[in-house]
C-alpha cells in the first residue's frame, strides 16, 4: 500500500533515485513490510534503518550500543521526519540474550542482521569477546530467525573471510585461512548459516562487504576504520598514520552499495540453499592512493592537508590485498556498485564536515 508520508524520490538517498533502482524502489514504496535491523545505531544498520524508514516500511532496530550510537538514531529521525519515525520501534538488547532476540524478531518479515564487534586490532586484542557477539550472538540471533520463520535472514558476513587467499579479484567460493579472530568469526557464521540451511531448510543471505565507508561511520577510538579516522585526523591537523608502507589495497565500498545489496539480497525470489555475496565495487586501491583522495576531497570544500602521512610498522591480522569480483551479486541479485570511491567520497565528506563541526561547536 502507497501512503502519503512516504518520501517523494527526491528526499530519498542519491542512489535509490538512479534508475538503474526503480524496480527496487517501486517495490517497496508499493509495499509495506516489516524488517528487524539488528546493530540499527550502529555505521551502516543506522543507513539501512533510515532509507527503509523514506521508502515507507515498519522497521525495529536492536542494538545494545557497544559501538553504536544513540547521535545515529537521532539523526536518522530528523532525517527522515516525525511520521515516518513513528513507524520505527526501537529494542535495546544484545545479540547474546537469545529471549530478546525471539522478542524482537517475531512478527517480522526480514532480518538484516548487522549486530557484530567489528575491526581486526579489536579481535586480536580480545578474541573471546569477539567471538562471544560475533559466533554467540549470530546463533541467538539466526536461530530466533528461523523459529519465528522469517522470510529472509540476510546477514553481514566479511571479506576478512578469504584471508590468506593470494588471487585477486577474490571470488566467493574461494576462500583462504582466516588471518584473524575477527575472521574467525565471520567465517564461522557463513558455516552456521550453512548448517542451518542443510539441517532445517533455513536458507539465509551473507553479504560479504569490503571496506565500507560513508556518513555515520564513527571517526573515534581506537578501533575506528581507516577513511573515517584520516578525515578525522585531516580535518584537526593531525599526523596521518599508515599501516605498513601504504601499498596494502583495499576494494572502498560506499555505504548506499551496502544499503541496496541487503535491500535486494532480502527481496530477491525463492532460495534453494544459503548464499554468499561479495559488495564492493570491484576497485582497488592503495592506502597511500586513498590518502591523496582523500586530501583532494576536503581541497573542493577549502581545506588544504599538507602534510605527509608517517609510516607505522604492518598491524597483525591485516590482510595485504582485497579487491572483490562482485559478478556474482550482479548476476543474482541485480547488484549495481553504483558508487565507486570517489562518488562515494563525494557523498561522504560533508556529512564528516558537518560532525567534526558539530563536535567542536559549543555545547
Ligand atoms: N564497516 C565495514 O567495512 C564492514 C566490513 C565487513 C563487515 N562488516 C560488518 O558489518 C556489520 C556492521 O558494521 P558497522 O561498520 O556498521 O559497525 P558498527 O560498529 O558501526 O555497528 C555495529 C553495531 O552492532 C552493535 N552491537 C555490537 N555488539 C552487539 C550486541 N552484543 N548486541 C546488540 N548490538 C550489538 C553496536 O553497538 C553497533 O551499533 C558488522 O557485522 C561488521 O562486522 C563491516
Amino acid at each position: 500500500m502507497k501512503r502519503n508520508e512516504t518520501a517523494v524520490n527526491a528526499d530519498l538517498p542519491s542512489w535509490l533515485q538512479d534508475e538503474a533502482q526503480n524496480g527496487l524502489r517501486t517495490l517497496l514504496q508499493e509495499n509495506r513490510f516489516c524488517w528487524l535491523v539488528t546493530g540499527a545505531a550502529g555505521f551502516i544498520g543506522s543507513n539501512l534503518v533510515e532509507t527503509l524508514l523514506l521508502l515507507g516500511q515498519d522497521v525495529r532496530g536492536l542494538d545494545n550500543f557497544a559501538t553504536g550510537h544513540w547521535r545515529n538514531l537521532h539523526e536518522v529521525r530528523e532525517r527522515v521526519g516525525d511520521a515516518a519515525w513513528s513507524r520505527f520501534a526501537f529494542h535495546e538488547a544484545d545479540i547474546r540474550d537469545a529471549n530478546a532476540c525471539a522478542k524482537a524478531v517475531a512478527g517480522v518479515d526480514y532480518v538484516l542482521h548487522q549486530a557484530a564487534l567489528g575491526s581486526v586490532p579489536r579481535s586480536v586484542k580480545d578474541p573471546k569477546t569477539t567471538n562471544d557477539v560475533n559466533v554467540s550472538g549470530f546463533l541467538s540471533m539466526l536461530d530466533a530467525a528461523r523459529v519465528a520463520n522469517v522470510r529472509r535472514f540476510v546477514y553481514a558476513a566479511s571479506s576478512s573471510t578469504y584471508g590468506d587467499e593470494p588471487n585477486l579479484p577474490k571470488r566467493e567460493e574461494r576462500i583462504g585461512n582466516p588471518l584473524s579472530p575477527y575472521a574467525v568469526t565471520k567465517l564461522v557464521n557463513e558455516l552456521y548459516a550453512s548448517v542451518y540451511s542443510r539441517t532445517y531448510g533455513f536458507h539465509s543471505i551473507g553479504l560479504r562487504y569490503f571496506n565500507a565507508f560513508g556518513p555515520r561511520q564513527d571517526p573515534d577510538g581506537a578501533y575506528a576504520a581507516v577513511i573515517p579516522k584520516w578525515v578525522a585526523a585531516m580535518l584537526a591537523g593531525d599526523d596521518v598514520q599508515i599501516n605498513g608502507d601504504g601499498e596494502t589495497s583495499r576494494d572502498f565500498c560506499y555505504v548506499g552499495n551496502v544499503v541496496q545489496a541487503n535491500l535486494r539480497a532480502a527481496l530477491l525470489g525463492e532460495l534453494a540453499a544459503s548464499e554468499v555475496y561479495n559488495v564492493a565495487v570491484g576497485g582497488r586501491t592503495t592506502l597511500n592512493d586513498l590518502f591523496s583522495i582523500i586530501q583532494e576531497g576536503l581541497a573542493t570544500h577549502g581545506i588544504h592537508y599538507g602534510k605527509q602521512p608517517t609510516y607505522q610498522p604492518f598491524r597483525a591480522g591485516d590482510v595485504r590485498h582485497s579487491q572483490a569480483d562482485v559478478s556474482k551479486a550482479v548476476k543474482d541479485l541485480g547488484f549495481t556498485g553504483l558508487f565507486d570511491l570517489r562518488r562515494g567520497m563525494t557523498e561522504a565528506l560533508p556529512w564528516y564536515l558537518a560532525f567534526v563541526a558539530g563536535e567542536k561547536a559549543p555545547a
